[in-house]
Order: C-alpha cells, then sequence, then structure tokens
C-alpha cells in the first residue's frame, strides 16, 4: 500500500506541465481534494496582470502560485542627516511598528549615524595538489599577476565602476593533506557581484591549472591538479557597515508610564546587551531580533537575505563563541548603542532591478546606492534591536506582541470595525488569548452566533 501510494508521488516531467496540471497533479497525489477547488485557490493569488505573473513565475521554477508577505513602511528614520521611510517586507508582527517606534525616538535626539568601514568580498578556487608546497606557493606568488590579467575580459566593466579583482591569496590547510585554496578579494561597487565573483573564480581554476601544467617546475605527478569547485564565499567580513545612536542618559526621558527612569533604563538596557555577549543562548535571539529588521530590508530590495543571514551569524561566531552584534556603554553621562554588521548586498542587478517592488523600494528611499543601502540596512537593524531591548527591559515584549495578536485573532472572527474597537477597549489591560476573544466575541454578537 505505501510503496503504491509512493509511486504515484513520484513524478517525471513535473517541469513541463502547464500550471493547471501541476496544481492537478498536486491536488491529486498529495492534497486528496477537488482539483479544481485547489486550482481556484492558488489562482486566487495569481497577479492579474499576465505579463506581470510571467515575470513572477521567471524568477523561480514549478511555480503555482503567488505568497503574499506583507510589504510595510517605517517612516521617520533619520540617517547621516537624511529622513528616510523605509520599506519592510515581514510576515512578523510588531517588527514595522517597533521599527518606526524606535526610528521616532530617535528622530527628536539625532537620529543615526552610519558608516560603511569596507566593501570587499570573498571567493575561493578549491583545488588539489599532491606536490611541494613550497614550489607551489613560489609558483603561485609568481603568476598572480598573470591570473588577474587572464580575467581581463570578465573585469572590464567592472573596472570601468570602480571595481575589479583586489588580491588574492594561497592557503594550505594542513589538516586537509593536498588540499590548497585560492582566496580572491574583490569590489563589486554596487552591485551584490555572486556571476561576476563566480565567473572569475572559473576562469582563475582552469588558469591555474593549466599554467602548471605547462610549467618545467612541477614533476609530472605534481601536474594532476584537480580543481574541485569554484564559488564566492558569503562569509564577507570585510564588507562590514556600523551604524550608531548616542544621547545624553537624561535625554533618554522615562519609560513605562514613568514607572523607570531614565537612568534605570540605560543600566537595564546596557546589561541586557552585555549579557546577549556573554551568553549565546540570549545572543541568539537578540540577534534574531537584528535581522528581523534587516532581513525585511533585504528582502524588500530583492537582495538575498539567505546569504546576509548565513554571513551575519559567521560573523557573530568570529571569537569562537556566538556573541551579540551590538554593543552599549553608558559612559560619562552618555548613552550610545551601536552595531556592525557585515552586509553583503546590490542595488543594481538580479532581482533589485527586475522585481518592480525591490525597484519601487530603492526608489522610496531616494535609489541608493550599494553603500548608503548597506548604511540603512545596519540602521534598521540596530533600531530594531532598540525596540526589542526597550519593550523587553520595560513593559516586557508581550504587551505589544498582544496588541498585535489581538488584531490577528479579530480579523480571524472576521470582527466589524466596531467590534474591534470594543475588543481593543476591553483588552487593553487584559491577557489576549484566542479563547478570550472568542467570548468576548461571542458575548457582544449574543450568544447564538458562537463562533467556530
Ligand atoms: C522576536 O521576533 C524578537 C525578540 O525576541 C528579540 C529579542 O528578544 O531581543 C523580541
Amino acid at each position: 500500500m505505501e510503496q503504491e501510494a509512493n509511486e504515484n508521488k513520484q513524478v517525471a516531467g513535473f517541469s513541463k506541465l502547464n500550471k493547471r496540471d501541476k496544481i492537478y497533479w498536486l491536488a491529486k497525489n498529495f492534497l486528496y481534494a477537488n482539483p479544481v477547488d485547489v486550482f481556484k485557490e492558488f489562482a486566487e493569488y495569481w497577479h492579474d496582470n499576465i505579463e506581470a505573473q510571467k515575470l513572477l513565475d521567471g524568477f523561480s521554477e514549478n511555480t503555482l502560485t503567488n505568497f503574499p508577505v506583507p510589504f510595510g513602511l517605517a517612516p521617520n528614520f533619520l540617517i547621516n542627516g537624511k529622513i528616510y521611510a523605509i520599506p519592510m517586507v515581514t510576515e512578523e508582527s510588531s517588527v514595522v511598528a517597533a521599527a518606526s517606534n524606535a526610528a521616532k525616538f530617535w528622530l527628536d535626539r539625532g537620529g543615526f549615524h552610519s558608516k560603511v568601514i569596507s566593501t570587499t568580498k570573498v571567493g575561493q578556487v578549491h583545488f588539489q595538489y599532491p606536490g611541494d608546497p613550497e614550489k607551489l606557493f613560489r609558483f603561485f606568488n609568481s603568476i598572480k599577476d598573470e591570473l588577474k590579467d587572464g580575467v581581463k575580459k570578465i573585469t572590464q566593466n567592472m573596472e570601468k565602476r570602480g571595481g575589479g579583482v583586489l588580491d588574492m591569496e594561497l592557503i594550505a590547510f594542513p589538516e586537509e593533506p593536498n588540499y590548497y585554496q585560492i582566496r580572491a578579494y574583490f569590489e563589486t561597487v554596487d552591485s551584490m557581484g555572486a556571476n561576476f565573483i563566480n565567473s572569475c573564480l572559473e576562469e582563475f581554476g582552469k588558469l591555474l591549472r593549466e599554467k602548471i601544467q605547462q610549467s618545467v617546475v612541477f614533476n609530472d605527478s605534481e601536474k594532476s591538479v584537480e580543481i574541485i569547485m569554484c564559488i564566492l564565499s558569503n562569509y564577507t567580513p570585510e564588507c562590514l557597515v556600523r551604524s550608531e545612536v548616542f544621547c545624553k542618559v537624561s535625554e533618554l526621558g522615562s519609560f513605562a508610564n514613568n514607572t523607570i527612569s531614565a537612568e534605570e533604563f540605560a543600566w537595564k538596557f546596557e546589561r541586557a546587551v552585555r549579557i546577549a555577549c556573554i551568553d549565546s543562548y540570549r545572543a541568539t535571539t537578540h540577534n534574531k531580533g537584528i535581522m528581523n529588521g534587516i532581513d525585511s530590508v533585504v528582502i524588500a530590495t530583492g537582495n538575498d537575505f539567505r546569504a546576509v543571514e548565513s554571513c551575519v551569524h559567521t560573523y557573530a561566531c568570529r571569537s569562537g563563541k556566538y556573541t551579540s552584534l551590538s554593543n552599549a556603554k553608558v559612559e560619562n553621562g552618555i548613552f550610545k548603542f551601536w552595531i556592525e554588521v557585515p552586509i553583503a548586498i546590490g542595488t543594481v542587478g538580479g532581482l533589485t532591478s527586475l522585481h518592480p517592488l525591490a525597484k519601487r523600494s530603492l526608489e522610496l528611499m531616494g535609489n541608493p546606492n550599494a553603500k548608503q543601502l548597506m548604511e540603512i540596512i545596519a540602521t534598521v537593524g540596530l533600531a530594531q534591536n532598540f525596540g526589542a531591548i526597550r519593550s523587553l527591559v520595560t513593559t516586557g515584549i508581550q504587551a505589544g506582541h498582544m496588541k498585535m495578536h489581538l488584531t490577528n485573532i479579530l480579523a480571524q472572527f472576521q470582527a466589524n470595525e466596531q467590534e474591534e474597537a470594543e475588543a481593543k477597549t476591553f483588552f487593553s489591560n487584559k491577557v489576549v488569548s484566542v479563547s478570550a476573544v472568542r467570548e468576548f466575541l461571542e458575548n457582544l454578537r449574543g450568544k447564538s452566533s458562537i463562533i467556530a
């Protein structure tokens, strides 16, 4: 039986089916539902504009429908003296609200100060060389410039824009005999640069092998060099941006209906960041909050959030222990809070110019170049972290979450505007839960309309 079911679930040539047949096949073999109903449901999320849908379908494969995620705006971000309204794509309630609140808070306190520290990207040619390491290192140093010249046809346009291959080095790994790596460094200006870097690396690999084989320096066995793989590294610790805020402690104001003074807030806040610096369990959640902000802008601008995520977490581990990405200090009556993160993104090429909403996102931020976008993204991460810690050390996180949770539950029960207003007043000082909201609405609507 199980075997028969598994056989029905296998398919050849799925990608060649049209969209309708793909959905029907899915409905029949996995959802056990009426294919027409499933088709209707999936079709509801298609774009009305056929060309726009074609464009979206082209971003991926075997596309059945679209998966909408809210696109929100966090206004009032003062960054380096300029006001931004920042597009944020996220499905998590409270994220945009927290970023907006933090932005508004710092708007009156000098705003955010953000600066790119470095913009270097990295790529690797991994290869096997069964010979004398010293010979290889000497030879590599002698052909470095030739390797660079050998990719001129790929780099010439990038060079016109101010980028190109910066440098490269040969690295040995004693724990893996005969394995070596060319680690190459690139400047890709406003593009994320993945295709550019990978093309250069593949050419480096080919050239390296050819040159070793043509050289009289190596004996026959040493000439059997194998290129294992050529690929960029998403770890870019030298593509770094810093964002910070500071103000007098007394300017922080008072919090949670005057239950916490500015001094106590500053002390608790600094302590909360220190805890994330010393404890990896807390650091993970602390950094997750930062990534709530960072990812939502990375996604809104059509950039690769998986690349940014993997890089940021490796960076958070650079000392050998996973730690906080942000830091806080209270010194001489000044509160200072800052973040340094590697953010490898682009503002040209890829989805940034293909996805209509990514284009709009960049436009509404004044079409920033990659460095400016790095500064914006790091700032949103810092603002998000500020918002989270502010809630955590004052009211607790649930108060804000519960408000959003209430809105979602009310929507689930199709509450009308008046019911929503009454529920918000009623729950302003009570614990929100699905059953409590259900009971409230049942009472309001009369017991006859029991909500499922
Ligand atoms: C929730 O998505 C993020 C927080 O947990 C972050 C934090 O704890 O700092 C609120």
